[in-house]
């Protein structure tokens, strides 16, 4: 039985497709090396032993879709990452993010469809919270109006499954990531950020190693006791443990609903400046940084209440903010030594 990682040699996929095939699974991971590179198919050699087949495919292209389908007849589920993700490049670039993260979801579902049977899981986000009302976050909170076009793909995305699984063999998870952090313990694979990083770790970690001048941080004068926003920074190691739990809970079916949901988060939230005194102590580096205005969109907290996916998973995040954090900085010197 094969199993697709879309997006596989992403920063989530690739850690995932590692942990699938920890666990016996065999993978072929998809990817048009859009927002990746193929040295990443190294990355996960040199921790498993084992090379994932891999695919250059673009699941814009509809043909390409059904002829990969038609190629592996044996495929019985897939972990779709692969979307683009930045919240900020949504708002210039809508139509971008609606074909590139909802085209492709309705061409993987309707070769999915077709199979006897399918398991699907689904990268969602804690953003379609918005900013929820009751902190820690459960997984019936309700789901706020998007306040960027990102943000409402993982809606959209969200309702087409429920939608298509109601009336086919498909059984869906979907899991909503707090934000993920950290790279492999290895430093063989990890976040490799194009550009200017949007996010707060990488941004973090490239100044302490000189490629950025100065972190800045976006407000103090939130409602919280620092005053910075307030995060649930989960190891990206943990989340992709959570992909294989959630797949092996597809496959063996016991009580399980059509769609599930599951938010994945370590059940604590830590403010920015919180993160950065954490960055000083694992890297022993002073960070540069200041503080600016608040970043258009942001919002004051977000902490993931856990309860579901330990108690119906059996999974919990077990990596601290420190031990995040280091892997992170060990990532970013192994990558510009
Ligand atoms: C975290 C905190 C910033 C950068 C987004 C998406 C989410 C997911 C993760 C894709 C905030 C502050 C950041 C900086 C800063 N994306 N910050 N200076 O915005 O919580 O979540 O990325 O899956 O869906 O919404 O993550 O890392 O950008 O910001 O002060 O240079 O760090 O204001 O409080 P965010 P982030």
């Amino acid at each position: 039985m094969k199993i697709v990682v879309t997006g596989g040699l992403g920063f989530i996929g690739s850690h995932t497709v590692v942990e699938l095939q920890n666990k016996g699974f065999e993978v072929i991971a998809l990817d048009n090396l859009s927002n990746s590179s193929i040295e990443v198919l190294d990355g996960i050699e040199r921790i498993t032993g084992k090379k994932p087949v891999f695919e250059n495919i673009d699941l814009r292209e509809k043909t390409a879709v059904q002829n990969f389908f038609k190629k592996y007849s044996d495929i019985s589920g897939v972990i779709h990452f692969a979307a683009s993700k930045a919240v900020g490049e949504s708002v210039e670039n809508p139509l971008l993010y609606y074909e590139n993260n909802i085209n492709t979801l309705v061409y993987l579902l309707q070769e999915l469809q077709q199979k006897p049977e399918a398991q699907f899981i689904f990268s969602s986000s804690c953003t379609v919270y918005g900013q929820a009302e009751k902190m820690p976050i459960t997984e019936n909170a309700s789901v706020q109006p998007a306040v960027s076009p990102y943000g409402n793909t993982k809606q959209i995305g969200e309702e087409i499954i429920h939608d298509v699984a109601k009336v086919t063999n498909i059984n869906a998870i979907l899991l909503r990531y707090f934000n993920p952090i950290g790279a492999h313990p290895s430093a063989e694979i990890g976040e490799l950020p194009l550009g200017i990083p949007q996010n707060l770790v990488p941004f973090i970690t490239q100044t302490a190693i000189g490629l950025r001048e100065q972190l800045s941080v976006y407000g103090n004068d939130y409602p919280t006791a620092d005053g910075t926003a307030i995060r649930d920074y989960i190891h990206v190691v943990d989340l992709a443990k959570a992909h294989v739990v959630a797949l092996q809970r597809l496959i063996n079916k016991k009580n399980l609903e059509k769609v599930e949901t599951f938010n994945l988060g370590t059940g604590t939230g830590s403010s920015v400046l919180e993160v950065i005194a954490s960055f000083e102590k694992v890297s022993g580096q002073k960070l540069n940084y200041k503080i600016v205005g608040r970043r258009e969109g942001d919002i004051t907290e977000a902490y993931a209440n856990t309860d579901k996916a330990n108690n119906i998973l059996g999974w919990k995040a077990e990596s601290s903010l420190d031990e995040s954090l280091a892997s992170a900085w060990k990532w970013e010197q192994k990558i510009r030594s």
